[in-house]
């Protein structure tokens, strides 16, 4: 019995040892990777003396409770290690492997495959060479992959399409060329993909609309050719999309305004045509727009003022043209529109409003808030009536308040105070900007008693210039002295360093020009509010030149300081280069320098536009160039123009030149001019209205100043009521039958 016992102590002995030197001798997971380390040379140099045992204490290396290295992050290695001297197959735990910025040589190792639990992997900002290997592919666990900035040829491999599990990927600044594989679409849990700059070449792949998880898309700085695929709409979460500097042609798809929660577009420099589409107004998370050096045409539309949110906007070296929203005209510098020779920057009342941008909007406006507005001004004029009846005084005594004299309004039917501007427009908030100009922006103010005002303020650099500066005074001193019912009202104003505005009354529907050149509005403006708007502004001119001791000119009638209220009834504005005839010197006053208008900072600048303004709307004053004199027959001659403008439709300008040849104004036929969008004067009494004005214009637009009618004339001509009978139909009518 016991020498049994002792038999099978003995065996049992000799077993622990056998296993107890084979354990010595193959060595354990744990020793393979102290080994991988240590034989890498990567912590010789810096940890010789003083290096721990424990290799899991060594810098950088994290090892799990098992005493297993699973992670390897910022080493120490130094500018000149290979990471090709690591033995990876010994380091099969790693779950995370970063090496930012330490000069890693030479190649990604073809052994990398062997990393089985690697989820992360960064080796961003190293000095890495030569091709991906192909066992990357192996890398199945992996979800962040940042290899971005080395020297990785080919680094967008076909096989990419294996690593299921990522959810960013950036692999921009390698060199490269390739294309972008169609395998990419597979990686359905991707939200970040980098590729930029990476000389890559081909077409952006149709399965990219597969990533629906994406937010950040960049694929910047490539040779991409190709349009922007549709299914770009499918990525809905994204939030940054960076297409720029490649040669993407083709339109910009209207799908993109599906992607809801994009901030960041950046389309700059590519071969894009076709036109912005309208679903862009859609993005409204939108902060960042940069669609610049492209040769994207037609015109900005409307549906971008919804874009609330955008901070920058570049739109510059395109084919853009027409007017400019208004509200984001306000909000960006010129340069934002720089190079887009047919848009119309620069210059105020060419600027549409988004105010206008969808007709049922403005009808919903007129018809529940216009019956609500009114039934409140007759209860308001009711009231006031009463006000008047028990105190006849103070009626038009300046209300002065705390800010002094600087701060006047009269003329108004209700109390304004300078806090009241102040916080119906917040400030001056941009959300209030209906206009701009060269010197100042125009907004918009319904006070606390309902009351809608524009007011027209100085921008506060432009204040400091005395040119601007004295501009916006003569309007104030001019506007104050006269009153008529087609002038527009200013109710008040402020001049002080601090607070450069005026106060008129609210023109709803813009400018004449814009009337004129909206779609939708020019039909509106039938030919009998055509022929009264004429009439109107003739009276008015009359007014100013024959009824007000010393007269005023205006010297600045045009299109665009013709304003409409909600009838479509003209007002004339814009009094800054203004004068007061001074009765001593004969009807003349001298100017200082030749070019009057160019003393108007509206006018200043040396763009395309400026030019034609100077073309257009002032040739009428070339006598003042020799003669360097103003007198009355300058407006006439402006007027002249803007009646002829009024009833073509457009500007007269090539019109105006072409009849100056006697026999070319026999060919011109009358009713080829009128403009073409109305339907033709149907009524016999419409037609004759019309005649008279365009032979009264054509009158007023006599080359020889002396030879122009006066105001007073051209009105009372207009008052007659039965105007010369036609002695032919419109359309046999020629334009030089109406010259004389
Ligand atoms: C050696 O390592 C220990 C613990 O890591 C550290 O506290 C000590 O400062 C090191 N000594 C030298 C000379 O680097
Ligand atoms: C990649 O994985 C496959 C099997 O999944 C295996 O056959 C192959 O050897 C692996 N390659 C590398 C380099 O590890
Ligand atoms: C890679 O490491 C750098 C440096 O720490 C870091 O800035 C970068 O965000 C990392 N990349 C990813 C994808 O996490
Ligand atoms: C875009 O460029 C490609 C060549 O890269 C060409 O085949 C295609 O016709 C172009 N498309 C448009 C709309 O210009
Ligand atoms: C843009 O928004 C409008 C209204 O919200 C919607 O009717 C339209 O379908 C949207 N367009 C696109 C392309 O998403």
């Amino acid at each position: 019995m016991n020498s049994v016992l002792v038999h099978c102590a003995a065996i049992i002995s000799t077993i622990l040892v056998v296993v107890a030197q084979n354990a010595q001798n193959l060595p354990s997971p744990r020793d393979l990777e102290r080994s991988a380390l240590s034989s890498s040379g990567w912590w010789n140099d810096h940890h010789t003396k003083n290096i721990s045992s424990n290799h899991c204490e060594w810098p950088g290396i994290t090892c799990n409770k098992g005493g297993l290295v699973v992670e390897i992050n910022d080493c120490d290695a130094y500018e000149g290690n290979s990471l090709e001297d690591l033995n990876l197959l010994m380091l099969q735990n790693l779950v995370r492997v970063h090496l930012h910025g330490y000069g890693l040589i030479l190649n990604i190792p073809t052994h990398i495959g062997a990393l089985s639990k690697l989820t992360y992997l960064n080796l961003s900002t190293n000095q890495l060479t030569g091709e991906f290997p192909l066992s990357m592919a192996n890398l199945t666990k992996l979800e962040t992959l940042d290899i971005s900035n080395n020297f990785i040829i080919g680094s967008v491999f076909p096989e990419i399409g294996n690593l299921m599990n990522l959810v960013i990927m950036d692999l921009s600044q390698n060199s490269l060329n390739g294309i972008i594989p169609c395998r990419i679409g597979a990686l359905s849990k991707l939200k970040f993909l980098n590729l930029r700059r990476n000389k890559l070449s081909g077409h952006i792949p149709l399965s990219l609309g597969n990533l629906m998880k994406l937010e950040t898309l960049d694929i910047s700085l490539n040779l991409i050719s190709g349009s922007i695929v549709p299914g770009i709409g499918n990525l809905m979460n994204l939030l940054v999309m960076d297409l720029s500097h490649n040669f993407i042609n083709g339109t910009i798809p209207s799908r993109v305004a599906a992607l809801s929660k994009l901030k960041f577009l950046n389309l700059r420099r590519n071969i894009l045509s076709g036109r912005i589409p309208l679903s862009l107004g859609n993005l409204t998370k939108l902060e960042t727009l940069d669609m610049s050096d492209n040769n994207i045409f037609g015109a900005i539309p409307f549906s971008m003022c919804k874009l609330y949110s955008l901070t920058f906007l570049d739109l510059s070296n395109n084919q853009l043209e027409g007017p400019i929203p208004l509200e984001i005209l306000c909000k960006f510098p010129a340069s934002s529109f720089l190079t887009n020779n047919k848009l119309d920057t620069y210059y105020f009342p060419n600027y549409r409003s988004c105010h206008y941008q969808t007709k049922e909007k403005h009808q919903i406006y007129i018809k529940i808030f216009l019956p609500i507005a009114v039934l409140v001004l007759v209860f308001v004029g009711l009231l006031l009536l009463c006000k008047l009846k028990s105190n006849k005084t103070n009626s038009d005594r300046p209300l002065a308040t705390k800010h002094g004299d600087i701060f006047k309004i009269w003329n108004f039917d209700g109390k304004i105070t300078y806090e009241d501007i102040i916080e119906a427009t917040e400030d001056f908030d941009i959300r209030y900007c209906i206009g701009t100009g060269g010197y100042g922006s125009v907004y918009r103010a319904e006070l606390p008693n309902g009351r809608v005002v524009a007011l027209k303020k100085l921008h506060k650099l432009e204040g400091e210039n005395p040119t601007y500066d004295k501009c916006f005074k003569n309007e104030a001193k001019i506007l104050s002295q006269i009153r008529h019912q087609n002038i527009v009202k200013l109710f008040g104003y402020c001049l002080h360093k601090r607070c450069m505005f005026l106060v008129y009354d609210y023109m709803e529907r813009g400018s004449l020009f814009c009337v004129l050149n909206d779609e939708d509005e020019d039909l509106e403006l039938d030919w009998i509010k055509r022929v009264n708007m004429v009439k109107s502004i003739a009276h008015t001119l009359s007014y100013m030149h024959h009824d007000c001791t010393p007269p005023i000119l205006h010297r600045d009638v045009s299109n665009n300081n013709i304003l409409l209220n909600s009838k479509l009834e003209a007002r004339l504005s814009d009094f800054g280069i203004a004068r007061v005839l001074d009765p001593d010197s004969s009807n003349q006053t001298q100017i200082a320098g030749t070019r009057t208008w160019l003393y108007c900072p509206r006018v200043l600048g040396t763009n395309s536009f400026t030019k034609r303004l100077l073309d257009d709307n002032y040739f009428c004053c070339a006598e003042l160039a020799y003669t360097m004199i103003v007198n009355e027959k300058c407006d006439v001659y402006s007027f002249g123009v803007i009646a002829l403008e009024t009833i073509f439709g457009s500007h007269p300008g090539e019109f105006i030149s072409s009849i100056t040849r006697r026999s070319a104004a026999e060919t011109i036929i009358l009713h080829h001019c009128l403009d073409k969008r109305l339907p033709p004067p149907a009524d016999l009494s419409i037609a004759t209205n019309i005649v008279q004005v365009v032979s009264i214009a054509l009158a007023c637009l006599n080359p020889n100043p002396k030879s122009r009618p006066w105001m007073k004339e051209v009105s009372q001509e207009f008052l007659v009521n039965n105007p010369p009978k036609l002695s032919r139909p419109l359309h046999n009518i020629s334009i030089s039958e109406l010259m004389n």
